[in-house]
Order: structure tokens, then sequence, then C-alpha cells
């Protein structure tokens, strides 16, 4: 059984212009210990999927479809139940460490606080345990400084707080939605090396989302390219970057942007702008701005081709597309 296995997920959230689905029908398997990416521009739907795994979405959000993770099904699963599985089996890194810290906790009683919540130690045995996860996680001088607060650390180190909190359970599955955009460049390759460890030496499984194709190069073993809420190219990370058989892969590889660029990037050099939610085609949602479109992909939802090395893509050109070879 496969530690989390996503069938025909869709989101549905309230948005200003009424409802719209973020996520249209995403699927894919994660084994114990295995690593996988989602990349994709901004709105695509990345964040939305994996707050849907953790039981993170705004309430008025309808999900349906299935998330199994170790044999529990997460859809409709009561808050309750999913308290126990979120920070206990399941960690997560945020993009903005600010977001996982209280402010006005020290950090001792914060990476403890999972400890004493899912695993009922002590004060004393939590603060312990605390000691620990934040020297491995590289805190200078963590014992002297078990009772400061999260002001009195830089950015990096908070980051490097937050992982501890994260892992302080000993989650099966790792979350990580852009853990390293908001810290400087320098900084970035630490904490993503240090992601790398601790998911290797913790046999932890582990989701990445990232922006950036040289992350994603070095981190997983397999990834998803989403676009307007859908899947529309995935397979083994070493076959998506040799066939990058999807025009929109395409795209994302000739606009790679540099290391260090923002989150929320729009890529200029694909023609046009990811559409609004509500306003997605019925067809595949690349069509209005690939340039192999024609009429049958404004209407058609392209099924799933099997390419070499459970590789998949979602486009009905794919033959023309592959006749013309890698461009970027
Ligand atoms: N709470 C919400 N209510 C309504 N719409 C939302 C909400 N959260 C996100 N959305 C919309 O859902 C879509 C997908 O958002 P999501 O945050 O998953 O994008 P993303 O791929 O993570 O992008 P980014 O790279 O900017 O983080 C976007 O169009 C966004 O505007
Ligand atoms: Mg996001």
């Amino acid at each position: 059984m496969p530690l989390l296995e996503v069938n025909n997920l869709h989101v549905q959230l309230q948005t200003q212009r009424g409802p719209a689905e973020a996520v249209r029908g995403i699927g894919f398997t994660l084994e114990r210990g295995e690593t996988m990416g989602i990349v994709g521009e901004s709105g695509c739907g990345k964040s939305i999927t994996v707050q849907s795994l953790m039981g993170l979405l705004p309430a008025s959000a309808e999900v349906t479809g299935s998330i199994r993770f170790d044999g529990t099904e997460l859809v409709g699963l009561p808050e309750r139940a999913m308290c126990e599985i979120r920070g206990n089996r399941i960690g997560m890194i945020f993009q903005e460490p600010m977001t996982a810290l209280n402010p006005v906790h020290t950090i001792a009683r914060q990476v403890g606080e999972p400890l004493r919540l899912h695993r009922g130690l002590s004060n004393a045995d939590a603060r312990k345990e605390a000691l620990a996860l934040l020297e491995r996680v590289g805190i200078p001088d963590a014992a002297a400084r078990l009772d400061a607060y999260p002001h009195q650390f830089s950015g990096g180190q908070r980051q490097r707080i937050g992982i501890a909190m994260a892992l302080a359970c000993g989650p099966d599955l790792l979350i990580a939605d852009e853990p390293t955009t908001a810290l400087d460049v320098t900084i970035q390759k630490q904490i993503l090396e240090l992601i790398q460890n601790l998911v290797a030496e913790r046999g932890m499984a582990l989701i990445l989302i990232s922006h950036d194709l040289g992350v994603i190069a070095q981190s997983v073993s397999k990834m998803l390219v989403m676009y307007g809420g859908s899947v529309v190219e995935s397979g083994p990370t070493a076959a998506v970057f040799a066939e990058r058989a999807h025009p929109y892969t395409q795209g994302l590889f000739a606009a790679r942007p540099a290391l260090g660029a923002p989150r929320g990037l729009k890529l200029a050099t694909i023609k046009g702008s990811v559409p609004e939610l509500v306003d997605l085609p019925a067809g595949c949602p690349f069509a209005g701005r690939c340039r192999f479109t024609i009429d049958d992909c404004h209407t058609t939802r392209p099924p799933p081709t099997q390419m070499p090395h459970n590789h998949q893509v979602r486009c009905i050109r794919l033959d023309d597309v592959i006749a013309e070879g890698v461009t970027a």
C-alpha cells in the first residue's frame, strides 16, 4: 500500500466571482520515503493541492475525490481525526516561517508543543527533545537559546526552527511549500540541503513545491507539472527533464527563472497569463496560450498519454509536439 494515494481530487473554492475549481481531478501516489516535486506558475493550484492534504483549506472549500494516507481516507475526515494526522504523521514547512511560529512563545515551547500534544511527553522531556531537534537543524548555541523568541533569530534560523517543529513527531510525510523562497540565495542552498539530508536520514516521503526547476532537479525523484488546477505532465524527474513533452513544460523550461527569483512570478516568455479560475476553459487549461492549439483543444479535456518510464502527458497534439523536438 502506498503511503499516499490521491485520486480524482477536486477542490472548489468560493471566489468573489462565484464558485471555481482550483484543483481539477488530479491524482498521484507516493511510496514511503519517495520524494516528489510540484512545479507550475503562480496560481496553478500547487498550494491548494497540499493544503487539501493537510486539511488546511478554508471552511467554504469543497473537496471531492480521494486522499488515502496510510490507508485512512482524509477527504471528509472529521477535524478531530485530522488533528491526529496533521503535525504528527504529516509535517509541513511553510514559505514564510512565521506562518508556523507563534511570536509570543519561546522556541523550546513551540518545538516541544507537538511532542506534548501528540506524544504525551512531559514538559521536561519535550524540552530535552526540542533541544536535540534544534541542534540537529543547526541552531547555533541552541541550549542557551531555548527560551528566546522567534524575532530574536534570523530568517534562515527561523526556517530551521520551523523545520524542527515539522519534524518533532517524526512524520512519515514532509510537505514543503516554497520553503526557501523567502530567504537569501546563500541561505536557500543550506536550507535545501538540510531538508534533503533530513528526508534521507529519517526515510520520510517529501512533497516539495518550488518554481525553481534547479531545486526540483536536485531534490526529488519524481514530479508533477501543474497548470490550471490540472497535472499536465508527470513522471520521474529525469524523464520529464529529458523529454519536456507538454508544451507548457517546454515553456516553463524556456522561462527558467534565475536562482532566487521571487515566488509569485509570472513567466513572461510564455505568451498570455494564467486564466482566472472561473474563466478556465472546458478543454485543455493551456489551450489559450499554446502554439499547438487546434479547435479540439478548447473543447476536449486531454486524456493522459503513457510514455516510457511511467511518464504521463496530457496533450492531444503530443505527436506533433514530440516531432518538433525539445526547443528549450
Ligand atoms: N482562499 C481562497 N479563496 C479563493 N480563491 C483562492 C483562495 N486561495 C487561493 N485561491 C485561488 O486558487 C488558485 C490556486 O491558488 P494556489 O495558492 O494553489 O496557487 P499556487 O500554485 O500555490 O501559486 P503560487 O506559486 O503563487 O503560490 C489561484 O487562482 C488563487 O487565486
Ligand atoms: Mg502557493
